[in-house]
């Protein structure tokens, strides 16, 4: 079992490895009623775990919303606090949202307003959660204007990221949750990552869950320094977090999201390392190296055929994170920087990368 530590005002702990689930109950019993938010398919998958880990008893508070971005809505945050306030939650009670981003976005958001902010525990089933979206108290919803546009930052008192959890996760969301371990790789202190990879990737792929605790642990050491840093998000040190998501987002819109989240990262970060080397900001190294990390993921390099380069500038121009005109996170000297508005002739290079 490993401890990681996010050094907030307020710490707390991450919990990863094979068998976390089993720390949930001491951290909940101090509590005099827990209020599990989950999905029914991930409640099923991983029934049994959660019996012999004692999270649930043979009574268990479950209360269950629905599945996909189309499920993280104010209605469903509605439809989630009337069920808690019919079960009697009261302010001084813990919510333990199970499940993937979804999931942790919307119960967290909840716990973040219930009774005007009840205690939440962050319990990631997806590998994008375990290595991101559970940690930094970061909670929304979308609208129909545009994602996440309804949120709070509402600070878990602790996260518990059991492996053995991973083995029921659809393979495709597993890939997704690849891209983003290609994003820590590939950040400055993302080292140990990078070595990791280098001797477990066949242990990685074949989701062993000791493996996956020391690859989701290293993760989580990067993403708790990065938050312990900055956060509200006030001072910009967390935009490096969107390494290689300007090209991604993009990518998603523009492919009828045909691609994973995290194979559209992967992508993005090829696109991002090459925009960089045309800038003169790295040296062809870097562009190696960000290759062979994605590669021996095997994650996808180059954009699906029909994706085309007009329109993914226009989607780029429309992110929401950019002021009009196109912002980048790029490597260089000084580590991952924003970079602005970069000229034609480089964005021609790095589209011509990725096959766009
Ligand atoms: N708050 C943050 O800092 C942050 C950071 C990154 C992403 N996010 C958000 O996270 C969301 C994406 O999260 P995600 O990729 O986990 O998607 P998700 O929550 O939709 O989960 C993917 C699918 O896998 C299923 N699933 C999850 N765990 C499972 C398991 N162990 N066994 C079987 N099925 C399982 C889910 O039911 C779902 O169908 C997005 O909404 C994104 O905005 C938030």
């Amino acid at each position: 079992m490993r401890r990681l530590t996010v050094a907030l005002e307020r710490p707390y702990e991450v919990l990863v490895g094979p068998g976390a689930l089993h720390r949930l109950g001491g951290l909940i019993a101090p509590y005099r009623r827990a209020a599990i938010v989950s999905q029914g398919p991930i409640v099923t998958a991983l029934g049994t775990e959660l019996l012999e880990a004692d999270v649930i008893g043979p009574e268990p508070w479950i209360v269950t919303m629905g599945d996909g971005e189309g499920a993280k809505t104010l209605a469903s945050v509605e439809a989630l606090g009337g069920a808690l306030a019919r079960g009697g939650l009261l302010r001084d009670d813990v919510v333990v949202a199970l499940g993937g981003g979804v999931v942790g976005d919307t119960a967290g958001l909840v716990a973040a307003l219930y009774h005007r902010g009840v205690d939440v525990v962050q319990v990631p089933t997806s590998l994008l959660a375990q290595v991101d979206a559970a940690i930094g108290g970061k909670t929304a919803v979308n609208l129909p204007e545009g994602k996440n546009l309804i949120g709070a930052f509402h600070q878990p008192i602790g996260v518990v990221a059991d492996t053995r959890v991973l083995a029921s996760l659809p393979a495709a969301e597993f890939r997704s949750g690849l891209g983003e371990v290609a994003k820590y790789a590939l950040m400055p202190d993302g080292g140990a990552v990078v070595d990791l990879l280098r001797i477990r990737t066949d242990a990685v792929l074949a989701r062993d869950p000791a493996a996956l605790a020391e690859l989701v642990a290293a993760c989580v050491a990067i993403k708790a320094r990065v938050v312990a840093a900055d956060p509200r998000e006030r001072s910009g040190s967390r935009a490096i977090l969107n390494y290689g998501h300007t090209l991604a987002h993009a990518l998603e819109t523009t492919a009828g999201y045909t691609l994973a989240h995290g194979e559209a990262v992967a992508i993005g970060l090829i696109f991002a390392a090459n925009l960089a080397r045309a800038l003169e900001r790295v040296g062809p190294d870097i562009v190696d190296r960000v290759h062979g990390v994605v590669a021996s993921l095997e994650l996808p390099v180059q954009v699906p055929a029909d994706v085309d380069r007009v329109e993914l500038l226009e989607a780029m121009r429309r992110d929401k994170k950019s002021k009009g005109g196109l912002t980048f996170v790029l490597p260089g000297a000084n580590g991952l920087e924003l970079v602005d508005d970069p000229p034609a002739r480089a964005l021609d290079v790095a589209f011509a990368a990725v096959g766009a």
